[in-house]
């Protein structure tokens, strides 16, 4: 009787780090190098993830293939037909080179685009997460500080949940919002009540660009950035 095999397809999820390719781990370049594909999500404009892998892998004789991932609001119902377009795209280009590579800024697990993927990819394709240095451990090098030790508390939220700041302010000994950009004048407000806390915002961590402030009152309103964080960390008495 003749053996069927079936075929494997694999998909390597990269977390390249924050900016800086010496941060890239040698696990991640040493797959970078090996596969022939690389599946490279973009809001539009730029490119972040490829613009540092290109910095550490020379990717002339690689298929790179852009995904478009919307950065404006859309309806829920467009966003899973969108993110099925986008699986059903990389699903095509495996079957045809048989493993490839998708990158993905920081580490895939904290905040990626990716996992809007996962559940359409899953059941096609082997996928192995390969973790990578996130924006925030990056954030805290440069400061430098640390965000928690001993029994602290950590919270970690998107900016537009700074409305409940004051009210965390009391449970936790690190206040973390992502994206702060868009919420900036609400976020100083808020800070006020923050006093015995000492407020950091850091744009683009190590990138050629990165810029650290240690009071939000005097970050120019021209440095607010996608790319940054705010951290409260509650002073030593
Ligand atoms: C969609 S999330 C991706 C996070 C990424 N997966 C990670 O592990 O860092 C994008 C947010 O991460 C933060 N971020 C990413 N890179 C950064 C950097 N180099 N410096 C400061 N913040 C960064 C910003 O808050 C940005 O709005």
């Amino acid at each position: 009787m003749q053996k069927t095999t079936k075929k494997i397809i694999k998909l390597y999820v990269i977390g390249v780090g924050p900016g800086d390719p010496e941060l890239l781990t040698l696990k991640a370049k040493k797959i970078l190098k090996r596969v022939p594909l690389i599946f490279s999500p973009t809001g539009g404009k730029d490119n972040l993830a490829l613009s540092i892998i290109k910095k550490a892998v020379n990717l002339n004789k690689k298929k790179v293939v852009s995904l478009l991932f919307p950065m404006k609001k859309t309806k829920e119902t467009d966003l899973e037909a969108h993110w099925k377009i986008l699986s059903d795209e990389i699903i095509k280009y495996l079957n045809l080179f048989g493993k490839g590579a998708f990158i993905t800024l920081g580490d895939p697990a904290f905040y990626s685009t990716f996992f809007y993927l996962y559940s359409f990819l899953k059941n096609f394709a082997e996928i192995e997460i390969v973790p990578g240095v996130s924006s925030l451990s990056a954030v805290a090098s440069v400061i430098p500080t640390n965000l928690s030790i001993a029994n602290e508390k950590i919270i970690i939220l998107p900016a537009n949940y700074a409305d409940n700041l004051e009210k965390y302010g009391k449970d936790f000994d690190t206040l973390i919002l992502m994206k702060p950009h868009k919420n900036w004048q609400k976020i100083l407000k808020l800070a006020e009540n923050l006093k015995n806390y000492q407020s950091f915002y850091v744009k683009k961590a190590t990138m050629l660009e990165e810029k650290i402030y240690t009071n939000l009152k005097e970050v120019p309103e021209e440095e607010l950035d996608y790319f940054s964080i705010v951290i409260f960390k509650k002073r030593e008495n």
